[in-house]
């Protein structure tokens, strides 16, 4: 039997994701976009200073990366202006928002509200550590310098090292984003993790 080199070459470099044999086609954006808020999620308020002034935008993109040093990240299109306001600042703060909070959220992502985003969206808020502004409806937050910046796709994974917490022993409860749809904890459906948390 005549041997097909040239079968085997495409089979080694396109291995198919479908049972069917189809050849890896280009992903659907709006396909993605819905699969991916599958994927649910707290919602956090990113915040920084521009002369003095306070700047925020609403993020899920918020992951931790490792305990020991530790780092956290949050991804920005490059799009956001607070990118740059960051990236001048070298620190910001990730506000975790509780359950009450989705009118902050949708303001902190551009709703046209009053007061809205150029206002700060009205939110009380202190200076952390660093200077950066802490909202004091967050249930938790971490303040960040700028460790570094990893731009990967229309994305800027800014890297933070933690300087400061609270809210470690908050009994609050956290806002929730799922399919473009704010959530709150049910608590009696809960079950306890059986797994290693750790990582
Ligand atoms: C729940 C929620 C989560 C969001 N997460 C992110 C995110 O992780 N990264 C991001 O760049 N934008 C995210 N956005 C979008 C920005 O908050 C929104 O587009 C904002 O208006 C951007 O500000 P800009 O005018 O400076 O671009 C999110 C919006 C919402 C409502």
């Amino acid at each position: 039997m005549p041997h097909d080199e040239d079968a085997d070459a495409t089979s080694a470099r396109e291995p198919s994701l479908s049972p069917a044999g189809d050849r890896e086609r280009p992903v659907d954006p709006v396909a993605l976009r819905r699969v991916l808020g599958s994927f649910a999620t707290g919602v956090t308020v990113v915040t920084s200073l521009r002369d003095g002034v306070p700047r925020g935008v609403t993020v899920n993109a918020f992951m931790s990366i490792s305990l020991d040093p530790p780092l956290v990240l949050v991804a920005l299109d490059q799009a956001r202006s607070l990118d740059a306001i960051i990236q001048a600042a070298g620190a910001y703060a990730v506000n975790i928002l509780g359950e009450d909070d989705a009118a902050l959220s949708d303001c902190f992502a551009g709703a046209p509200v009053e007061p809205g985003r150029d206002a700060f969206c009205g939110a009380a808020w202190r200076q952390g550590m660093l200077g950066m502004p802490i909202l004091d409806r967050a249930i938790a937050h971490l303040e960040c310098r700028l460790e570094q910046v990893v731009r990967l796709g229309d994305h800027d994974f800014l890297v933070g090292r933690v300087v400061s917490t609270s809210g470690d022993e908050d009994e609050a409860q956290p806002l929730l984003y799922y399919r473009r749809r704010y959530l709150r904890i049910e608590r009696a459906t809960s079950s306890p993790l059986e797994g290693n948390a750790e990582h």
